[in-house]
């Protein structure tokens, strides 16, 4: 972990008196650790030792009578935040946007990823609030390190217990880990939909966010690849630094921007929704309404993936989606052969929840030597992360 920016956020829980000991292996391991705290969490640990395990003045509060700490540029010094032991208040406070202390208002601010150890009683964990205040922060994008069974506070044995210290630490470890295992790794991302053009203000295209695409893209960029994003209209943008943005409109500018970047990339993943036809040709002024009936001549456009599939090298992994709404997965393997991917991601028009506009998708993904795994309805970020996993198998990445 040498070198590593890592925040501690320690907040009112008994769990707090393990907190020097995580700091120490985390320093010894080679990071740079600040840590910070609420002012209730002065009633569990002493500042003093944490201090002086960081080399660094624990930060407590916004401000004293004379200097104002930096919440903003903390969030961004860090390459993770890990709030341990997270009580049920701060937890609460976090899914619902409050910023009354010094660590709330880095996490509000933070740039980074945020893992949390909750640590509480079993009654107050078990509680629906808590149930929803964690959704809410998983939602959000936040990593929850679950909590343990085991001896509590109160003498009671239950869940609740935070995460041992050794845990936590194989967890910050895999998370590094994690971070670098597709570094050196160039990827072309394409998402969103494609907008036609009929005439100077009108335009056949469909429903597609890019919502899954982008969650692709930030997933591989989380985990250090060199992202090529080629973006159809849509409102939604990705603004990891990993990323590059190339805004497209149409089939024809999305083919000719992925043909010019596949070649430099190891892996393409297409999960942009192409229009199939484009009007054979745009009215140069707007189509004035004249007659009853009006039919435009389509034609088709080129297919990015099946060109893809065509020029691959043996070192490239191709992935593809298949939007199907019957014969959901002969349709899909047939597209896996046909257009020569390695990987297809199924979703099924019929599943609820799943496909455009959604923030969640259920998928299916199969690959050229056979394999077959229907996964649950999850989160587009989940089905992200699954789907790079998948293709780091595959890929023996
Ligand atoms: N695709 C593409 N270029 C196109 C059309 C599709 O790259 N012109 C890609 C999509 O990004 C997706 C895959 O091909 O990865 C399958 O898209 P889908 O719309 O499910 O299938 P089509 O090949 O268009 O076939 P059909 O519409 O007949 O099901």
């Amino acid at each position: 972990m040498t070198g590593k920016k890592i925040i501690i956020g320690i907040t009112g829980s008994i769990a707090a008196y393990k907190i020097p000991q995580l700091v120490r292996l985390l320093v010894k391991a080679g990071a740079e650790v600040q840590v910070m705290m609420t002012p209730n969490a002065k009633d569990f640990v002493s500042p003093l030792v944490l201090s002086t395990l960081t080399r660094k003045p624990v930060m407590i509060e916004m401000f004293d009578e004379n200097t104002w700490s930096n919440h903003v540029m903390l969030g961004r010094w860090a390459d993770i935040i890990l709030i341990a032991p997270a009580s049920c208040n701060t937890l609460a406070k976090m899914a619902n946007g409050l910023c009354d202390n010094f660590l709330l208002a880095t996490y509000m601010s933070a740039t980074c990823p945020i893992h949390i150890a909750p640590a509480m009683d079993e009654d107050m964990w078990h509680h629906p609030s808590t149930k929803a205040n964690l959704q809410k922060l998983t939602y959000f994008g936040n990593v929850i390190i679950e909590s343990q069974f085991g001896e509590l506070a109160s003498g009671l044995i239950g869940m609740g217990r935070m995460a041992e210290v050794e845990d936590l630490v194989q967890h910050v470890q895999g998370f590094f880990l994690q971070n670098s295992q597709l570094a050196g790794k160039e990827i072309l991302i394409t998402a969103g939909p494609t907008y036609e053009n009929i005439d100077p203000v009108r335009f056949i295209g469909n429903h597609s966010s890019g919502k899954m695409g982008i969650a692709i893209a930030n997933e591989c960029a989380r985990r250090g690849a060199k992202v090529h994003l080629v973006l159809g209209p849509t409102h939604l943008s990705a603004n990891h630094k990993n990323i590059t943005t190339y805004k497209v409109t149409n089939a024809q500018s999305m083919f000719e921007q992925c043909v010019a970047l596949f070649p430099q990339c190891q892996i393409g993943i297409m999960s942009a929704a192409v229009a199939d036809y484009t009007p054979i040709e745009v009215a140069t002024e707007k189509i004035k309404k004249k007659t009853e009936a009006f039919a435009i001549a389509l034609t088709k456009t080129k297919d990015i993936l099946n060109h893809l599939g065509s020029i691959k090298n043996a070192n490239q992994i191709l992935v593809g989606f298949a939007l199907e709404s019957v014969d959901e997965k002969n349709n899909a393997k047939e597209k896996l052969k046909a257009k020569n991917a390695d990987i297809i991601v199924l979703n099924s028009v019929r599943d609820t929840g799943a496909g455009f506009g959604h923030d969640t998708n259920k998928v299916t993904m199969f690959d050229k030597n056979g394999y077959e795994e229907t996964f649950d309805l999850k989160t587009k970020v989940e089905v992200a992360k699954d789907i790079v996993n998948k293709i780091i198998i595959f890929g023996k990445i």
